[in-house]
């Protein structure tokens, strides 16, 4: 992948950082913080899957352990996020569907999405892909000086 299509990347997540629901940073991510998560997720040898529509890369999604033990080696917590401009036209559902595919191919048992209560997009399209509830986070994190609740999505694989 180019250092343009990170760079369009990095916009992606910025923009829901600046006013989204699905990332909790207080700042934008630099360019550097941007590569060096980048890089680290690859050498880590965690997937990191794009995609791409009409030549531009449209979203990209990951996953990584759910909790740091090794008990908990079967569950992993993904995250995607889709370009505004590119939403609604199933490049969200297409990379959650080749993480779970990924997952299941690396012999991981569950994926669990973590997400925020009043993300209704989100929700409705880990519904539309086999995921379900199984529990709720109340007041788990803050943004912009508000309580946030969480939804625990699971996929058993
Ligand atoms: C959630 C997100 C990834 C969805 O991506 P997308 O490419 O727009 O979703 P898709 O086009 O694949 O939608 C698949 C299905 O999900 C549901 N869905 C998606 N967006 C929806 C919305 N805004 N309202 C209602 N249902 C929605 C629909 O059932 C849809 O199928 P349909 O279009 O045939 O009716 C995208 O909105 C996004 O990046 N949001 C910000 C980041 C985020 O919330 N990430 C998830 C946290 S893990």
């Amino acid at each position: 992948m180019s250092a343009a299509d990170i760079s369009t990347l990095r916009r992606y997540l910025n923009e829901e950082i600046a006013d989204g629901y699905a990332v909790y940073y207080d700042h934008e991510r630099s360019i550097t913080q941007f590569f060096d998560w980048y890089h680290a997720r690859r050498t880590a040898g965690w997937p990191l899957l794009v995609a791409e529509r009409d030549g531009e890369v449209a979203g990209f999604g990951t996953y990584g352990l759910f909790r740091p033990w090794s008990g908990f080696r079967p569950t992993v917590e993904h995250m995607l996020v889709v370009g505004r401009e590119h939403r609604r036209l199933h490049v969200g559902s297409e990379l959650l569907e080749a993480l779970t595919t990924h997952a299941r191919a690396e012999g991981r048992h569950s994926m669990i999405g973590v997400i925020d209560s009043e993300d209704d997009a989100s929700l409705d399209m880990h519904t539309a892909m086999e995921f379900r509830e199984v529990g709720r986070l109340p007041e788990i994190g803050r943004r912009d000086g508000v309580w946030r609740t969480h939804v625990l999505m699971q996929r058993i694989l």
